[in-house]
Order: C-alpha cells, then sequence, then structure tokens
C-alpha cells in the first residue's frame, strides 16, 4: 500500500483533531483542512446578520450563499489559520461562546451539510489532505485512505478546552465549558443526519492520558506501516 494520501480525523469537541491534523499536515507536507470552520462560520453569519438559528429554511439559504475562505495564517497571532467571511476575518470571532452555543443546531440541519458538503469533497479532491471534523471518515470521504477517531473522556477535554480559552482571555467557568460541551456531543452524536461516530474502519485513538506529541507519533506509526506494506 502507497502512503495515504487522503487522511480524515474525526472525534468529539477537543480531542485533540486540529492539534494532530495541523501537525500531521505540516510533517507529511500536507493540506490542513480543519472543516469545523466552516460550520462556526455558517452559525456567525447567521448570529450577525439577525437570522434566528432556529429557522432552519433561513439558515440553509445562508449557508448556500456565504462565503467563506479558508487561507494561511495572514497574521501571527496563534492561529492555524485564517477564515474570511464574505471577505472579513472572522478567525476569532469563531470561538465565542455564543458561536460554540449554536453551532451544533446549526450543523444538524440536512441543508446546511449538503451546502457544505460539495465544497469539502471539492478541497479533498487533489489528495495530499488532512481533513479534520465529524463525518469525515463516515460521509464526507468514506473513501479516505487512513481513518482516525480521535476521542479523550469528556473532563479532560473541558480541561483542555477551559486552559486554551483562558490562554485567549476568554472568561468562562470549567463547570460551564464542561456543560456546553456535553450538550454539543449530545447534538453531535444524535442528530439523523451524519451523526458523530467512528467509521467501521477507522483507527480509534483514546487520547486521555496522551499527550499532543504521543499522539502525533503514534499516527505517524500507522502513517508509515501503511507505507511499509509497499514492500519497499
Ligand atoms: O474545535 P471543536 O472540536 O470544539 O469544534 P469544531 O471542530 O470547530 O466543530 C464545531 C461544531 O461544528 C461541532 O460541534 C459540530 O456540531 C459541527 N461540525 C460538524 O457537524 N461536522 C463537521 N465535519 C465539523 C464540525
Amino acid at each position: 500500500m502507497a502512503r495515504p494520501s487522503v487522511i480524515a480525523i474525526d472525534g468529539p469537541a477537543a480531542s485533540g483533531k486540529s492539534t494532530l491534523g495541523q501537525r500531521l499536515a505540516e510533517a507529511l507536507g500536507y493540506l490542513y483542512f480543519d472543516t469545523g470552520v466552516m460550520y462556526r462560520a455558517v452559525t456567525l453569519a447567521a448570529l450577525r446578520r439577525g437570522v434566528d438559528p432556529n429557522d432552519e429554511a433561513a439558515v440553509t439559504r445562508l449557508a448556500e450563499v456565504v462565503h467563506i475562505d479558508v487561507v494561511p495564517p495572514t497574521v501571527a497571532d496563534g492561529r492555524q489559520y485564517t477564515v474570511l467571511l464574505d471577505g472579513e476575518d472572522v478567525t476569532w470571532d469563531l470561538r465565542q461562546p455564543e458561536v460554540d452555543a449554536w453551532v451544533s443546531p446549526v450543523s444538524a440541519y440536512p441543508g446546511v451539510r449538503a451546502a457544505l458538503l460539495s465544497q469539502q469533497r471539492r478541497i479533498a479532491a487533489g489528495g495530499r489532505v488532512v481533513m479534520v471534523g465529524r463525518d469525515i471518515g463516515t460521509v464526507v470521504l468514506p473513501n479516505a485512505d487512513l481513518k482516525i477517531y480521535l476521542d479523550a473522556s469528556l473532563e479532560e477535554r473541558a480541561r483542555r478546552r477551559y486552559k486554551e480559552m483562558m490562554a485567549r482571555g476568554q472568561s468562562a467557568s470549567y463547570e460551564e465549558v464542561l456543560q456546553s460541551m456535553r450538550r454539543r456531543d449530545e447534538i453531535d452524536s444524535r442528530r439523523a443526519t451524519a451523526p458523530l461516530r467512528p467509521a467501521p474502519d477507522a483507527v480509534v485513538i483514546d487520547s486521555t492520558t496522551m499527550d499532543a506529541d504521543a499522539v502525533l507519533k503514534h499516527v505517524l506509526k500507522l502513517v508509515e506501516g501503511a507505507d511499509d506494506h509497499d514492500g519497499k
């Protein structure tokens, strides 16, 4: 088998997907793409334009027309990429608690998912890509060469997200972060369209007691293991 070209990483909030995705893509010289920002951008667009996030038809229309661009970082402030919403830099606005609160209901709308799915497939079409999300291995790229499902306990994930928020100067209590994350996980896992779950052929990694280096090392071994079967 050749080295995997299309790599899918799925898992619940703050399981370490984006850290792994970015570092893996860098190590392999691949494109890193975090699909979560697209759902966050649609949610932010609705909130900003006064579209009721409960209004499925209106949010779906919005998802079909907004212009989302994800480009290499334009500011050196620790970001992994710059996200433009109709040309405006919204990279950090996407992390507001209000977006966190609404993104899962918005992501459950089938029309919103359909609007973003074709864009995601187009981005991955060239190969040499690490794509991160909730349904990449199950729905977006079912033929991915390597599928990782990264998990960790709810408490550990809440701790990681809380630390991230403190580092950014956002105010929240650990308990609030935990509750918001539990609610989002529930909606993501129970929705009818593209629920969060490991693909049958995904490698499941529990990172509860692993740091980012250990996870990357483990996945690089899987990538190289696939490579080794080549007999070269
Ligand atoms: O960074 P974090 O894991 O907290 O969230 P994210 O990856 O930015 O995703 C935010 C939300 O978008 C998730 O809770 C899902 O509701 C939704 N999402 C999705 O439905 N499908 C994807 N492929 C990616 C994200």
